[in-house]
């Protein structure tokens, strides 16, 4: 499935309406640059899965998990910082990916090879400054 975006705003709207398709145990792997929007994607799923706005943090930054709750647990990791597979692991990596949580993790690439093959992928390319292209592979029932 293929979107475009042409603000934050409705890149927001989209991540809520595929949030209320998740159930618990989904994965979600965000790919894209720097500023493309996976954050930002990621609230407006958390908003979908029903936390409340004021939950929200704006990104894990220096801490690499946020935990959420909504209908499940939701796991918000981001990867960015973390240099190599054994730093990803030390977090519990696989403890969230297979609890009984939603998992959304930002920068995936980095723990590429732990996803598992039912992960959810969802790429974010920027076209200009407002413009956002949201490829999203196995998602279903949405
Ligand atoms: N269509 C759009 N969709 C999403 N964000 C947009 C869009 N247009 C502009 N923006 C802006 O782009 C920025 C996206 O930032 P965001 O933190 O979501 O990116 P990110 O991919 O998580 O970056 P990082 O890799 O640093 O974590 C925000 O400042 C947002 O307001
Ligand atoms: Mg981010």
């Amino acid at each position: 499935m293929e979107f475009h975006t042409k603000s934050s705003e409705e890149t927001i709207e989209l991540g809520e309406k595929i949030g209320a398709a998740l159930k618990p145990g989904d994965i979600l792997a965000f790919y894209g640059e720097l500023g493309s929007g996976k954050t930002t994607m990621i609230k407006g799923i958390a908003l979908g899965l029903g936390v409340k706005e004021e939950d929200i943090v704006k990104s894990p930054s220096f801490i690499m998990v946020n935990e959420y709750k909504g209908q499940s647990p939701i796991f918000h990791i981001d990867l960015y910082r973390v240099k190599n597979l054994g730093e990803v692991l030390s977090i519990g990596f696989d403890d969230y990916l297979y609890g009984n949580g939603v998992c959304l993790i930002e920068w995936a690439e980095k723990a590429e090879n732990e996803l598992p093959q039912n992960t959810i992928k969802v790429e974010l390319t920027t076209l200009s400054f407002q413009e956002r292209k949201i490829t999203i592979s196995g998602l279903t029932g949405f």
